[in-house]
């Protein structure tokens, strides 16, 4: 093979991706606000895919301000899924997706295991344009007061919310299923959700946590008083629940259910240790908020550690099981 250039080609699934690198969910907008992809053509090729912010039935205007505390290695966030609803986009927002050159993949919440149901039947439904590619089911927002990380701490729930969006929407849709780390063990909500049926798994969410503002003596987020932590502070946290699952779940140690390794990612190297922990690909929030040119520049790094090793980016996936 001497000089040949090595690939950085992964699959989610059916979902060919050039890159390993995905947006996370919430972080970098859809539609009018997909700032990320407003970067220009260089981004397109750095990504693998791009994940939505969470999509609801019905619009949500979101918690009171404040919403984002900075903490020590991170941020704390209760946006509560702010979302146009899903009705506004279909219609305004999914466009914009029509032209771009990667698989796109909405993220989706809600109050009920119905209502999961009605939502992922309305986007199958209703894009004309078979832009959607995956589906990720957001089992594990830690900031609404129904639903949301309730479910995701249920493994019972999980699979039954699984079935349903399975059961409403066409087989050529990727299931992902978005798993809260707010548990005790990782591995029975991903088992869960692979009973359900689904393709694959991303984890993780954010952590749940406070913030106190000293000089008023109050909670910093004044509003849901708690929120969910996420960035460099909580990347040990995912790295050890990717582990977890790839050591313990047959069908994500064979790939089968490949996993999306997401949580406090800012560099190459971060990025490598989640492959080895066992992710297939990873997604990206928080460090775009503060560089954004983050995209490009962990795919340089990883192109460059991939060619200098002389191999492909799969070979690296779940390195650190081996004996
Ligand atoms: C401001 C903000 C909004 C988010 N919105 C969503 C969302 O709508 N759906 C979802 O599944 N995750 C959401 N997340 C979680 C991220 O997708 C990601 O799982 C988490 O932030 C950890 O990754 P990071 O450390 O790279 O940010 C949000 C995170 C932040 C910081």
């Amino acid at each position: 093979m001497g000089k040949a250039m090595k690939s950085l080609h992964v699959e989610i699934s059916s979902l060919q991706l050039k890159s390993p690198l995905m947006t996370a969910s919430g972080t970098s907008g859809h539609g009018n606000g997909t700032e990320v992809l407003r970067k220009g053509p260089r981004i397109i090729s750095s990504l693998g895919a791009f994940v939505t912010k969470g999509v609801t039935l019905e619009p949500r205007e979101g918690n009171p301000e404040l919403r984002i505390v900075e903490t020590r290695s991170g941020i704390i966030n209760s946006i509560g899924l702010q979302n146009s609803g899903v009705e506004i986009f279909v219609k305004e927002e999914l466009p914009d997706f029509l032209n771009v050159d990667l698989p796109i993949v909405v993220n989706i919440a809600a109050n009920t295991v119905e209502e999961f149901g009605k939502l992922a039947s309305y986007l199958n439904d209703n894009d004309l344009g078979q832009i959607i590619k995956g589906i990720e089911i957001n089992v594990s927002c830690p900031n609404i007061k129904k639903g949301g990380m309730s479910f995701g701490v249920d493994p019972r729930q999980v699979e039954r919310i699984v079935k349903t969006v399975k059961k409403r929407i066409d087989s050529r849709i990727v299931v992902i299923t978005k798993l809260t780390p707010n548990v005790t063990d990782i591995t029975l909500p991903a088992r869960a959700a692979i009973e359900g049926g689904s393709d694959a798994l991303s984890m993780i969410n954010t952590l749940r946590a406070m913030a106190i503002d000293i000089s008023t003596g109050r909670p910093s987020l004044l509003d849901n008083k708690t929120g969910g932590l996420s960035g460099p502070a909580i990347k040990p946290v995912g790295v050890f629940m990717v582990y977890e699952c790839f050591d313990k779940i047959p069908e994500c140690n064979s790939r089968k259910v490949p996993i999306i390794g997401i949580g406090g990612i800012t560099t190459w190297r971060d990025v490598l240790e989640y492959i080895m922990a066992g992710a297939t690909a990873v997604g990206i929030g928080t460090a775009w908020f503060v560089n954004q040119d983050i995209f490009n520049g962990i795919y340089d790094g990883i192109k460059r550690y991939v060619d200098k090793n002389k191999k492909d980016l799969s070979d690296l996936i779940g390195k650190a099981h081996e004996e």
